[in-house]
């Protein structure tokens, strides 16, 4: 089969033929059909955050396709399933998190020991097949396209987990900071639950685009949220951690920061208590990742009921580096899938 393999710690990716995987007892055989390219992907390439321990190293943790063939022992998935599988999709079982019981979460990726991370303990889904554990998939609602599935399963999950973590009031003010392929759709769900929604971005060209897609209001900073009236809840789905910490100022009283954000660089830095005290106001500021199965399902189902729609590049798996390369400079519009 055909996979993007990423040679070695910032090399570029170029398509290999490799074996096609064998699903092993309580395993599925997927053939991909939609790869959400994720700016993690990016980072992982650059070692940024750890780089794949799989070899070949294949990245993509938002496959999304269909069942060709099952292994022994596997009763709750047949083939001609549509399945995705996400980031986090195992656990150790064993180890102190594990045995608590809890779901299996993006948490686990840090604090289980041995976590099944798609893309980087195990091949992820830039390819045109791979294995999963039956249970380790989830059941794509009936007439989501493939490519629109696909950035739902990081994305859209870590998007839908921001917002619940961020437990807005329903009369509460929602601020959504870094317009990318998370944040676009944060302002989605937002509005889809009906708060009041304001986009905060850099970029003058996403202004028109991230109304479009619900924002009541446009702003540029935590200075410009505040003087369109703050926000409770505050979603820092960006890349910037400095840029989280200036949000701050737009953060009404009693607010809640949720930092869902990746910055490999920078720290997080709450201000000086000086105009605006943190303790004063009593706000909070709450880490944020993949929330667990429930959640999944809940955002899986706001995009098959067309609440909520990802804004997609679609590249075939033969232009794969392209793709790479525009989701690095941050030029898609929102999110690049690979299709096979
Ligand atoms: N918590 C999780 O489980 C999880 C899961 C997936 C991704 N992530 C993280 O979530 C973040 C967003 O991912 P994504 O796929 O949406 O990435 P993306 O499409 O590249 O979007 C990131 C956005 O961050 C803003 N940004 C970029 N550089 C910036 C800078 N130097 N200063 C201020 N803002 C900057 C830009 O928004 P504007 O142009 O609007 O300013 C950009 O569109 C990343 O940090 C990623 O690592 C976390
Ligand atoms: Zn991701
Ligand atoms: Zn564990």
């Amino acid at each position: 089969m055909r996979a993007a393999v990423i040679p070695d710690v910032a090399s570029r990716w170029r398509v290999d033929e490799v074996p096609v995987p064998e699903p092993g007892p309580g395993e599925v055989l997927v053939r991909v059909r939609a790869s959400g390219l994720c700016v993690n992907d990016v980072l992982a390439t650059a070692g940024a955050i750890p780089f794949p321990s799989v070899r070949p190293a294949v990245t993509g943790h938002e496959p999304a396709g269909e069942v060709v063939a099952a292994g022994p022992g596997v009763t709750s998935r047949r083939a001609g399933d549509r399945v995705g599988t996400t980031w986090v999709r195992g656990a150790c079982g064993r180890c102190g998190h594990c045995r608590g019981g809890p779901p299996v979460t993006g948490r686990a990726a840090f604090a289980c020991a041995a976590p099944v991370t798609t893309g980087f303990s195990v091949q992820g889904g830039h390819a045109e097949y791979l294995v999963a554990g039956a249970g380790e998939t989830v059941l794509l609602p009936d007439g989501l396209a493939f490519e629109l599935a696909a950035p739902m399963l990081c994305s859209g999950y870590t998007a839908w987990s921001a917002l619940r973590a961020g437990e807005p009031a329903p009369h509460e003010r929602v601020a959504v900071l870094g317009i990318g392929g998370v944040g676009h759709l944060a302002v989605q769900f937002a509005r889809a639950c009906g708060f009041e929604t304001i986009a905060v971005t850099r970029s003058p060209d996403k202004h028109g685009l991230v109304r479009r897609l619900g924002a009541d209001e446009v702003v540029a900073d935590g200075a410009g949220l505040r003087e369109a009236g703050g926000a409770d809840v505050l979603l820092a789905t960006g890349s910037s951690y400095p840029a989280a910490a200036e949000a701050l100022a737009g953060l009404r009283p009693g607010g809640r920061l949720v930092l869902a954000g990746i910055d490999p660089s920078e720290p997080f830095t709450i201000p000086a208590a000086t105009t605006l005290p943190f303790f004063g106001l009593g706000q909070r500021v709450i880490g944020a990742t993949h929330g667990g199965p429930q959640v999944l399902h809940e955002a899986l189902g706001l995009a098959a009921a067309g609440k909520v729609t990802p804004m997609v590049e679609t590249f075939p798996l033969k232009e794969v580096a392209e793709a790479f390369d525009r989701v690095a400079s941050g030029d898609v519009r929102f999110r690049a899938v690979i299709t096979c």
